[in-house]
């Protein structure tokens, strides 16, 4: 295993308001080792910005510790607290202001300038140096001399990061950073920060709330709800294996079957009795006894057949097609299977039309049980009840009905 870079232990921070003010961040816990790019996830509101921020030094939190490269930095007792400019960080975040009155070499350099003053002396070499190789790695080494404002939306998201990296922090700490760029190039950016980071090598916690982003440049995802992480895991494990409702429906699109588990099937499955008929699935977390269970199937996994596939293969059920949606690159079906509708998305020369007979199969490997437990507090239960909708229909194609749960 490689070093761990930063510690973050029990933390939590509160912020006074009206009735009993808000749990921002609620008992978080999570270390990123050397080098890693580690990605807090959840929807806005969830205390992502919150922990960064803490992170930074930027809020003091009411308990919890916060080791960076082996020495504490936040701590309760005895009382720690190290400054923000002394905790050897960078930062980027979604409104990245650049300097307009400056160039884009100035923008960099003048940090570097602030920082000798307070710690280290740099000599004026050594912050030419510096800048130059930080605007080489984002591959902004022609604009140095142009006014800042005179970048691109794309370019100017590059300089700030040229100016975290230049100060060559231990951790890098970006909170949403390409929320402001459009869409095109919001994916672009996806690809080079990732590359960069990786050349740099520089062990970086990033803020989002897109699943995309998440799952496609971390090393880790860290699912937060509440002001909790719910689930910290590789992206395959967290797409494939949701432990919750909530994570299982936050990243990504899937179908949620009610169940009743009636005992032991092959192996370590479970056999499930659903309202599409008995199931046999898998059960990454440990909820064997929990009333609150569900099924979770994500549509692109489900596989629909004319005809009754051979004897002995699990998972199959005769259902109905109800709707049909050509979406290009594949085909979205609505088919109902007992009382259950199940949306699934195939291989788009697969093709049914409406009322049509099919079978569908539930690939055993693909049947996740998860559970319906929420990172909640006491008193945000009322109110997260409610918001619960919101969650489900998250990343749904407006074209599509919303998928069928509980
Ligand atoms: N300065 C503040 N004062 C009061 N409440 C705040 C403050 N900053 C954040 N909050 C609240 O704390 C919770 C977490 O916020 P935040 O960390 O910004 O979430 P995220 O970054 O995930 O969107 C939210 O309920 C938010 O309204
Ligand atoms: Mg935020």
């Amino acid at each position: 295993m490689n070093d761990v870079s930063l510690s973050v232990i029990d933390l939590f921070k509160r912020y006074p308001g009206a009735d009993e003010g808000v749990n921002a961040v609620d008992g978080v816990s999570f270390d990123v080792e050397e080098g890693q790019f580690y990605t807090l996830l959840g929807p806005s509101g969830c205390g992502k910005t919150t922990t960064l921020r803490c992170v930074a030094g930027l809020e003091r939190t009411d308990s919890g510790t916060i080791v960076l490269g082996g020495r504490p930095v936040n701590q309760v007792t005895p009382k720690i607290f190290v400054r923000p400019e002394e905790r050897d960080i960078g930062m980027v975040f979604q409104s990245y202001a650049i300097w307009p009155h400056m160039t884009v070499f100035e923008n960099v350099a003048f940090p570097l300038r602030g920082f000798a003053r307070s710690r280290k002396h740099l000599r004026r070499t050594e912050i030419n140096e510096r800048v130059t190789k930080a605007l080489e790695t984002v591959q902004l080494g022609a604009f140095a001399e142009r006014p800042a404002p005179k970048l691109s939306g794309g370019q100017q998201q590059r300089l700030a990061l040229a100016r975290a990296l230049a100060l060559e922090p231990k951790l890098l700490l970006l909170d949403e950073p390409l929320s402001n760029l459009d869409a095109s190039l919001r994916e672009l950016m996806r690809t080079e920060l990732r590359r960069l980071q990786r050349q740099v090598g520089v062990t970086t916690l990033y803020v989002t709330h897109d699943q995309q982003e998440a799952l496609s440049m971390s090393n880790r995802v860290a699912v937060m709800e509440n002001g909790k992480i719910v689930q910290a895991a590789r992206p395959r494990e967290i797409y494939r294996r949701p432990i919750t409702k909530f994570v299982a429906s936050f990243v990504g699109r899937t179908n949620l079957m009610d169940v009743t588990i009636i005992g032991k099937g092959q192996g370590d499955h479970l056999r499930l009795d659903t309202p599409a008929g008995v199931v046999e699935a898998i059960c990454p977390a440990d909820i064997r006894d929990n009333d609150e269970a569900l099924l979770s199937v994500r549509p692109e996994n489900i596989q629909l057949h004319a005809a009754r596939p051979p004897e002995g293969t699990p998972n199959v059920y005769p259902g109905m097609v109800e709707y049909v949606l050509f979406l290009g690159e594949s085909c979205e079906y609505q088919v109902r299977v007992g009382h259950q509708q199940l949306i699934c998305r195939v291989n788009p020369d697969i093709v049914f039309r409406r009322r049509d007979d099919v079978f569908v199969e539930l690939p055993t490997e693909h049947c996740v049980v998860v559970s319906d437990e929420h990172g909640t507090t006491p008193e945000t239960r009322q109110d997260e009840e409610d918001d619960d909708d919101e969650f489900e229909t998250f990343g749904v194609d407006p074209l599509s009905a919303p998928l069928e749960s509980v």
